[in-house]
């Protein structure tokens, strides 16, 4: 009747994919327990970590929650605590790891009437709430972890693609917040066909290259030519954090999420430590605070 889990961070977009491609960290989230209750009613009961709404309607776990007994035409009650070690606006999906959370942990509890994918809808009106935009690329990869791809929205149909066994994230995060919402208002609504054409043909060589385990094909394709020279300027030192990766031996990187969190994927562990430390040097050079973390995929 409890059950206590594991909520995983994600990076959306990962460079070319942008709202259709995510991945899921291995190592870094949030925590949650869920317990059954007798009245009825979905409560956020406890948010340790960080300063969030707990009533229920404001709450992306409490929204997400709610929207799966809906469906399902359930008046079981739920407790639900949520130990947040992701910050929100952090840009590796904080409001996606407890819309993701709520519904997997209530899920198990009800004996799982649902898949993994069958949560991803219900997961996607927390997202909704948080950012204003029913995106799917955080939710889909926490949920079914690794590597997925929004191949479609309308209807949503989502593919689990193959994660290489020796690719590692690194992330770093400067300690500022970027709503999601902002880093959207900056994007323009209208794509040159020339930047359309290499941002198709980059997605298509990056999921080729997960499949194949070609790093090298990975490599070429972690570009982003649309979306990061707008945000990028959001971002203290961006193109420095990014080369410096790069110089360190990242396979490429990019802009997580909605950022201000900066991402490089690498292969091996000990690359990505590398790359860590070198991105972290750019940070502490400027005197800029940062967090840093390494993890698998
Ligand atoms: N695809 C979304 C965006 C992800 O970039 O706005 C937000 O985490």
């Amino acid at each position: 009747n409890e059950i206590r889990f594991f909520c995983p961070a994600t990076i959306a977009n990962v460079t070319c994919g942008f709202d259709v491609l995510g991945l899921c960290l291995d190592t870094v989230g949030d925590e949650m327990v869920i317990r059954k209750t007798d009245d009825g009613k979905v409560s956020i009961t406890r948010i340790e970590g960080q300063e969030l709404p707990l009533q229920t309607e404001r709450n992306v776990a409490g929204v997400s929650a709610m929207a799966m007994l809906k469906a399902l035409g359930s008046s079981q009650g739920f407790e639900i605590e949520i130990y947040k070690k992701i910050k929100p606006g952090s840009g590796i999906g904080s409001s996606a790891a407890s819309a993701a959370g709520a519904v997997f942990g209530i899920n198990k509890l009800l004996g799982t009437p649902f898949s993994a994918t069958e949560l991803i809808p219900f997961a996607m009106e927390g997202e909704k709430l948080a950012s204003g935009a029913l995106h799917a690329d955080n939710v889909a990869p926490a949920l079914l972890g690794g590597f997925s791809l929004v191949r479609s929205y309308e209807p949503l149909d989502v593919i689990k693609l193959h994660t290489p066994g020796e690719l590692f994230a690194s992330v770093i995060h400067p300690q500022i917040e970027v709503k999601t919402a902002d880093a959207r208002s900056v994007l323009k609504h209208s794509v040159p066909l020339k930047k359309a054409i290499q941002q198709w043909g980059n997605l298509g060589g990056l999921v080729s290259g997960l499949y194949t385990e070609n790093y090298e094909l990975i490599s070429r394709s972690l570009n982003d030519g649309i979306i990061e020279p707008l945000r990028s300027l959001l971002i203290p030192k961006f193109n420095q954090v990014k080369q410096a990766a790069l110089d360190a031996g990242a396979l490429g990187g990019g802009i997580s999420g909605s950022g201000p969190s900066i991402f490089a994927l690498s292969k091996g562990q000990v690359t990505a430590a590398k790359v860590a430390e070198a991105m972290a040097g750019i940070y502490a050079g400027a005197g800029v605070d940062f967090e840093v973390h390494i993890s698998g995929i």
